[in-house]
């Protein structure tokens, strides 16, 4: 797997863009764009700096709120430029979700200094869902499990097809992911157990998974799913990351 370039220069010290030239999920009809950001170099004035409404939602964020919501904006706006509109202001839905220009949809992720946005405006996309963690500890793995995998997944963890920690944490995160991508049609939270991962070709970074409740008309209990996934290396970064990708379509395509 590719490692990902860094490039250019950083336009903050707090910001430094990274190009996705290998070794995430994609397809054609996504933009995306991602950064490194250092929370050590935050400061109030980003905000200015970088063109970006401060929400009242922030105002008494911690730091590293602040921090990963700016950075994950900062790259939203770059994936929006990249698709014509480089001014747009995402608003922010009742339930966190991201609001996106009308035709369009997209999604945002941070991990500890990551952060990655996609959108698209392929009118056969009606939802899209990105995630990026990093890969769990031991300890965590053994906190998460039970309120994150059913008897499908502890199947899937007993076939070793990837260490504990790793499947763990991608079970997860395709969760985390689906659940952006579905969340504008369904408008309510829904918990770990709405999917089941079912088959995983860490080869191909693909892996199918089932529906288990009826969540909305387009997305019936019993519906089969596809889900990407990759291991990127970045440079800089000491610890396993793990990003998926997922995208529902309409039927025609
Ligand atoms: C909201 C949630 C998905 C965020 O995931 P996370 O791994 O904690 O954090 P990430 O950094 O990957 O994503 C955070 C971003 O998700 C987006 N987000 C938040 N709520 C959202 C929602 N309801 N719908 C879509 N996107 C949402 C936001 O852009 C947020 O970043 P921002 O607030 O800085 O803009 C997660 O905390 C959550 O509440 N999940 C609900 C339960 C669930 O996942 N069920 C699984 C179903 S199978």
């Amino acid at each position: 797997m590719e490692a990902v370039n860094l490039s250019g220069s950083s336009r903050e010290n707090f910001i430094t863009p990274l190009d996705l030239v290998g070794g995430w999920p994609g397809d054609d009809a996504i933009v995306r764009s991602a950064c490194f950001y250092d929370v050590e170099q935050y400061d109030e004035s980003l905000f200015d700096t970088l063109g970006i409404v401060k929400p009242k939602q922030l105002l008494r964020a911690v730091t590293k709120r602040k921090a990963e919501f700016l950075a994950g904006r900062y790259c939203a706006r770059r994936a929006l430029g990249q698709s014509g509109l480089p001014s747009y202001c995402i608003g922010i839905g009742r339930h966190r979700q991201p609001i996106w220009p009308e035709g369009m949809c997209g999604a945002i992720s941070h991990a500890r200094q990551l952060a990655i946005a996609v959108v698209t405006r392929d009118t056969d996309i009606y939802g899209v869902g990105v995630d990026v963690e990093e890969e769990m500890t031991s300890a965590a793995v053994l906190q998460i499990q039970p309120f994150v995998l059913n008897a499908d997944e502890y199947s899937l963890l007993s076939q070793h097809l990837l260490p504990p920690e790793q499947l763990t944490t991608l079970i997860y995160s395709i969760k985390e992911s689906f659940f952006k991508a579905a969340f504008p049609l369904v408008q309510h939270y829904f918990d770990f157990d709405a999917i089941s991962l079912l088959e995983i070709d860490i080869h191909q970074g693909v892996c199918c998974f089932r529906i288990n409740v009826s969540l909305h008309p387009v997305l019936p209990q019993g519906k089969r799913l596809r889900g990407q996934f990759s291991f990127p290396r970045v440079r800089g970064l000491d610890t396993c990351t793990i990003a998926t990708l997922v995208i529902l379509t309409r039927e025609t395509r």
